[in-house]
């Protein structure tokens, strides 16, 4: 018998603000190397075109995506959630959050950039309209090799408003 799926996630989105910087720093580090320090949190979460999401089960954050905004274009800095807590549809919650209301700050176009490797992520981007237009021979350092970028791009255009309950940028 195949195991059963994991429960589809009932937690709550909301914006983070510089002093939530420690937490998500640790699941950074828990999720991604290299992670960025408390500091470089601090630095990001305090820049006004920077936006942060985190995704909260009973008060602890266990996903997280920060993006910058101008000029009408949106670019995803990270996204990442807690090993334990990951293929439950956070970060697909996250990403359409952050879309919707980027959305409704004037962006038009979202960026991102994956490792070629990364097929976790290159799946919940391809699932949400990203496209690649273009690739980074040999960005990521990998130990003895290294790996493509791949720079991705979604149209924002035909993106719904913010959704009752989701955080208004
Ligand atoms: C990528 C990451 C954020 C996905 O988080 P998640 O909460 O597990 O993702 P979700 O459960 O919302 O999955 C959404 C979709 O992404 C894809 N996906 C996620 N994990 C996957 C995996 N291990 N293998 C294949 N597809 C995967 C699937 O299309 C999935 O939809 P489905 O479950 O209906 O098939 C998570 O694996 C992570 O934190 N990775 C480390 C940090 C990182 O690499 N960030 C991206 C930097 S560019």
């Amino acid at each position: 018998m195949s195991p059963s799926p994991a429960p589809a996630e009932t937690g709550s989105i909301a914006i983070a603000a510089t002093l939530r910087a420690a937490e998500i720093a640790a699941l950074h580090a828990r999720s991604d190397a290299p992670a960025w320090s408390v500091a470089a949190w601090s630095a990001q979460l305090a820049q006004p075109a920077v936006a942060c999401l985190v995704h909260e089960t009973a008060s602890r954050i266990d996903g997280f995506i920060a993006l910058a905004v101008a000029a009408g274009e949106a670019e995803v800095l990270m996204i990442a959630v807690d090993p334990p807590r990951r293929r439950r549809g956070i970060a697909g919650r996250l990403l359409s959050a952050a879309l919707r209301a980027v959305r409704a700050k004037g962006a038009r176009t979202c960026f991102l950039e994956v490792a070629d490797d990364n097929a976790p992520a290159r799946a919940l981007y391809a699932a949400h309209g990203f496209r690649e237009i273009g690739r980074r021979k040999g960005y990521y350092a990998r130990s003895g090799d290294s790996v493509d970028a791949l720079m991705l791009a979604a149209s924002l255009n035909d993106m719904m408003p913010p959704r009752n309950m989701e955080p208004d940028l």
